[in-house]
Order: C-alpha cells, then sequence, then structure tokens
C-alpha cells in the first residue's frame, strides 16, 4: 500500500479519507469537467467507523489516507450510506480486510448491497430515525429514500454536530481543498446547480419534504459532509436555501433556447426567437447543441421559466442531439415551464410536431403551436420567430407575476 495520500482533519473526531478524480469528464451523461471526488471520512471514536467507501479503483487512495491516522484493520465499524457503486464500489474488499464488527445500511440499503454484493448477514439494517451509541461515538440514521436511490441515508454524527449527507448537497468539482469556503464561490454554486440540476431534480418534491423533516429536529449542525465535492462548514444557511429554491422551481424570467441546426437555418430561426425574448424583457440562454451538453442545458433550466427546442427535420425525425436532450429532460421531470418547438425542414417535416408532443408530455404549457419553415426562414418567417419571442417573455411575466 503506498503511503502517498493523506487524510485531513475535518472536525474534531472525524478525517476525511476519500478520493480525488482529477480526470473523469462523464458521469452517466453528465458531464463533470471539473473532475470529481468520492468522499469518505473516518470518524476516531474508542472504536473506528468508516463512513462510506469509493469507487473500486480508487481503493489504495483510501487505504492510504486511512493508513496515515490509523491502521485500516483497526476499523471496528462501517457505515454505507449509499450503495451507488461510486462510495460502495470496495465495500466488500474493505469487509474482508477490515473483518469490521458491523457494517450498517439503511433496510433498503441492506437489499441494494447484496443486490450488488451478496454480503448477506454481513449487513445490519438500521431503521429511520434510529439512534446507537458505538463506543463513545452518537449516531442517528435518517432515511432519505429516492434521494436519490431507494437506499439512500444521512448519518447524523452528534458528537461533533456533523451531518454525512451522501450525494445530497455535493457536486461534482475535483479540488485540492477540502472545504467550501475555501472555493470560488461561483464555480461552488455553478457546480451544486448542476448536480441539482441533473441528479436531484426529478425528486425535488422530495427534497422539500427532507428539508423541513431536518429542520423539525432541532438537531445542531455544523458542518455538512457530503460523498462528492467540498465540505460545508460555513454558510450552511446558503446551500440550504439554493436546495429549497431549486425544489420549488418558481418560474423566472429565463428562456433557454436549445437548438441544432444542419444548414443555419433552424439557428437563424433560434436568435430571431432570441431575440424577442429579450425585447419582451426575458433573460435567455441560446444554448447550441452541437457545442453545449445536455447537462449544461439542464444546469440552465433548473432556475428558468421557458424551454424553447428547434430541430430541423432529418429522415422524418427530430435531429439526434435534439432528440437526445428531450429525452434526457423528460427524464429530469423539470416543472412549471412555458415554451415551444421551431424548425426548418425541407419536404416532410416532422420534428416540430414531434417536438411539440414531448414538450406535451413534460407538461410544459406551450405558446402557439410550433414554427415550421420550410428551408430557409424568409422575413416573414424570423417575424414570427420574433414575435413567438416576444409572446412567450409576455406570458413569462404573467406567470411569474402570478408566483
Ligand atoms: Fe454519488 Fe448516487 O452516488
Amino acid at each position: 500500500m503506498t503511503d502517498t495520500f493523506k487524510a485531513v482533519k475535518i472536525s474534531e473526531h472525524v478525517h476525511w479519507v476519500g478520493a480525488i478524480d482529477w480526470s473523469i469528464t462523464d458521469f452517466h451523461g453528465y458531464s463533470t469537467d471539473r473532475g470529481t471526488t468520492y468522499n469518505a471520512y473516518l470518524l476516531i471514536a474508542d472504536e473506528p467507523i468508516l463512513i462510506d467507501t469509493v469507487k473500486a479503483p480508487f481503493k489504495g487512495e483510501l487505504l492510504s489516507r486511512i493508513a496515515s491516522v490509523i491502521n485500516p484493520q483497526d476499523i471496528s465499524y462501517i457505515i454505507s450510506n449509499h450503495s451507488e457503486m461510486d462510495h460502495s464500489g470496495c465495500l466488500a474488499e474493505l469487509i474482508e480486510l477490515v473483518k469490521p464488527k458491523k457494517v450498517f445500511a439503511s433496510v433498503n440499503g441492506k437489499k441494494a448491497l447484496n443486490g450488488h454484493f451478496q454480503l448477506g448477514e454481513k449487513i445490519t439494517a438500521v431503521k429511520d430515525g434510529e439512534s446507537i451509541g458505538l463506543g463513545s461515538a452518537k449516531l442517528t440514521f435518517m432515511e432519505t429514500r429516492m434521494l436519490h436511490w431507494p437506499d439512500s441515508m444521512f448519518t447524523y454524527f452528534a458528537n461533533d454536530s456533523l451531518l454525512f449527507s451522501q450525494d445530497a448537497f455535493g457536486m461534482h468539482l475535483a479540488t485540492s481543498e477540502r472545504f467550501a469556503d475555501q472555493l470560488d464561490e461561483g464555480v461552488l454554486e455553478y457546480e451544486a446547480t448542476k448536480y441539482y440540476a441533473n441528479i436531484l431534480m426529478p425528486y425535488s418534491p422530495l427534497v422539500s419534504k427532507l428539508l423541513e423533516k431536518v429542520g423539525g429536529l432541532n438537531i445542531d449542525i455544523k458542518t455538512i459532509a457530503p460523498d462528492h465535492g467540498p465540505i460545508w462548514r460555513k454558510r450552511l444557511d446558503r446551500i440550504m436555501e439554493l436546495y429549497s429554491k431549486w425544489a420549488e422551481q418558481k418560474p423566472t424570467m429565463k428562456a433557454v433556447v436549445a437548438y441544432d441546426t444542419m444548414w443555419q437555418s433552424t439557428a437563424i430561426m433560434a436568435q430571431a426567437i432570441g431575440e424577442g425574448l429579450c425585447a419582451g424583457g426575458a433573460e435567455v440562454k441560446l444554448m447550441s447543441l452541437s457545442s453545449r451538453h445536455r447537462s449544461d442545458v439542464a444546469t440552465e433550466l433548473l432556475d428558468a421559466g421557458a424551454l424553447l427546442v428547434g430541430s430541423p427535420t432529418i429522415n422524418n425525425q427530430i435531429f439526434p442531439t435534439v432528440a437526445d436532450l428531450l429525452f434526457y429532460l423528460k427524464g429530469l421531470k423539470p416543472k412549471n415551464l412555458i415554451g415551444g418547438a421551431f424548425g426548418s425542414y425541407g419536404w416532410s417535416g416532422e420534428a416540430v410536431k414531434q417536438i411539440v408532443e414531448v414538450l406535451g408530455e413534460m407538461k410544459v404549457e406551450q405558446v402557439g403551436e410550433g414554427i415550421r419553415v420550410k428551408y430557409v426562414p424568409d422575413r416573414d418567417a424570423l417575424e414570427q420567430c420574433y414575435s413567438l419571442g416576444v409572446l412567450t417573455s409576455e406570458k413569462l411575466k404573467e406567470v411569474c407575476n402570478q408566483g
């Protein structure tokens, strides 16, 4: 085992012993241009406890960081807050190596870990709200089902007022610094937004309930230690407020226009719609899918009020990048959007109708019927696009004023 990697103390009894993945650029279809971390934590009480593990290829880094504090074989307990393999990937090997007295997971966590690694009764299931003392450590478990897997749970460590929050409040961001307050606020907010939009957005109603539940527990939380990205030890209210805002998805005067193009006709239509939106007072994000990733569009959409989607027709279908975006967004279940469809075509022109259908399935309230332009938009067609932009802005104002 290498002794290159060191632990970082994050509170009186807890060390960060995770791994930094500087080179990952794709996480299940979500672009992770700034890499990520897989955070694991070593709790030093009279009986040491490991909270989560890391993705399998990073096992050596985890063990090296643990060994900078204690012999890994001295770990008495392991807690698995989340079964996804970026956090459980080397759990089975750790259990073999460490032979802990017990491994704890939620009831669903036990099922999921057994589905992955066939660990049988090596896993002890804990209930929602259950508190236990492991030596001097006082721990409470809190189920967070479907945030974002059925097994997900939080663990609260009362001695240090520290909440181990697994994926929640995390972000894909590889850094040499371990604390959020050491990092640029703009980068933090963007990456936290991107994480929420691409991982948690479909479960927003559950996020609202969870925030209420945590608020109602009357527990003192001084530190939030997530499983990805930096640790929050200052201004915890800021990340909580952002989660509350994102969970609501109240419409704003922001419009996302996402499109792709073959011979620039749909691009010119997008620009005319964008000009109309601006003239009507909306903030506009024009996103060409030839250069913008689906996960960046989802990120912009999280705090938007309108989504307009444009595609040429190719072989009777929506252009591939646009189809990819639509089905990705549909799965993320964005709420409270108005919008519309547009695109150019040569002879059959099915794409706009197909976009209208998908937007309907996404419960996007559509402004107009969709604009189809044969070959290249002329002055009248561009006027129509501009008017759609203006009309959408006006509708957005109404919707925002109602909210
Ligand atoms: Fe970071 Fe859902 O795993």
